[in-house]
């Protein structure tokens, strides 16, 4: 049986972690692509990728390259291409750079692998999938974003910190947008089984949620020269290993939504069935009031982006 084919767009720090992840995960055989100018930069990294399977012991195959014929037929197309946050820079001032790369980036997957599954990384999210989608143009169930499984996975990691208990107990959700609008679920959210409204004091809870919404932000003030990857890859890899082992993950991404929340055809941070035909369902959650209003609040906020980028790049 061939293995899958995963290549991976842009080789610097998520993109490369990524490749890791997926590699030492036997997730399938993975083509690393950065632009021309890198040069011998994603073959290094592949080769050097490579040459730790004998120490750790799994088999892939890695490439470098900064060719896109490399890239053909690929079942799964991760987009990291792009430039990173500075400090002080916000995601949306990524939005017109980034727009112009995304762009050009899924016209060469559009071309070299018509039936993949793409999941995009580059920021501002939102906008950069609705872009990949746009261009591309393939079916709604096959393009995705990563974000949510990040988000969830830090908000998860704050809670285990402050109550002192393994990760693997925390079980919660955000939805939203990839941004300081992102909405937490307190009602979905329970730790062993327990709401975790019931271990926590409201006021600790509140600003554990205003932590995680400005998560990515505190690790770019901390390492000066860039943003978070370990996390991000890891969250990547997820989403690909649900879609190439089949299985059915119900996990929160940036899925199309038209009818579903009244998104009315963009991309946002839902919970979704992600399995081997990609996108398999969008769930639907009964909401609180007030959690249905910060999620309407933050859908806002990504038609906002996405108009931005629509004037930009007309
Ligand atoms: P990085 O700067 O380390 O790597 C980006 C790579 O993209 C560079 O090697 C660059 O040469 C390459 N690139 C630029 N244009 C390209 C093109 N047209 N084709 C192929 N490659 C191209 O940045 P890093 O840290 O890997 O972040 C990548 C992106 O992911 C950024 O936009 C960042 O904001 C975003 N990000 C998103 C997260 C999420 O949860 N959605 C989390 C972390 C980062
Ligand atoms: C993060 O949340 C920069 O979006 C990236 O770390």
């Amino acid at each position: 049986m061939r293995r899958a084919k995963i290549s991976i767009i842009g080789a610097g720090n998520v993109g490369a972690t990524t490749a890791h992840w997926c590699a030492s995960a036997e997730l399938g055989d993975v083509v690393l692509l950065d632009i021309p100018a890198t040069e011998g930069m994603p073959a290094g990294k592949a080769l050097d990728l490579f040459q730790a399977s004998p120490i750790v012991g799994f088999d892939a195959k890695l490439t470098g390259t900064t060719d896109w014929a490399d890239t053909a037929g690929s079942d799964v197309v991760v987009v990291t291409a792009g430039i990173a946050r500075k400090p002080g820079m916000s995601r949306d001032d990524l939005l017109s750079t980034n727009a112009k790369i995304v762009g050009a980036v899924a016209e060469q997957i559009r071309d070299s692998s018509p039936d993949a599954f793409v999941i995009v990384v580059s920021n501002p999210l939102d906008a950069m999938v609705q872009r990949a989608f746009q261009v591309t143009g393939f079916p709604p169930a096959r393009v995705m974003g990563q974000a949510g499984i990040l988000d969830t996975a830090r908000y998860r990691a704050f809670l285990a910190m402050e109550l002192g208990v393994s990760v693997e107990d925390i079980s919660a959700i955000l939805l939203g947008g990839h941004g300081d609008t992102m909405v937490p679920i307190p009602s979905c959210t329970s730790v062993g089984g327990i709401p975790v409204t019931q271990l926590i004091a409201a006021d600790r809870l509140e600003a554990i949620v205003d932590r995680t919404r400005t998560g990515g932000a505190e690790i770019v003030g901390l390492l000066k020269t860039g943003s978070a990857y370990y996390a991000p890859a890891a969250a990547t890899a997820q989403m690909v290993e649900a879609i190439v082992r089949d299985k059915k993950r119900l996990v929160p991404c940036a899925a199309f939504c038209d009818a579903e929340y009244g998104v009315g055809g963009h991309f946002v941070g839902v919970p979704v069935i992600l399995g081997g035909s990609g996108v398999e369902k969008v769930i639907e959650l009964s909401l609180l009031p007030e959690e249905k209003a910060a999620l309407d609040k933050s859908i806002d906020a990504v038609r906002e982006l996405v108009g931005a980028m629509g004037r930009l790049t007309a």
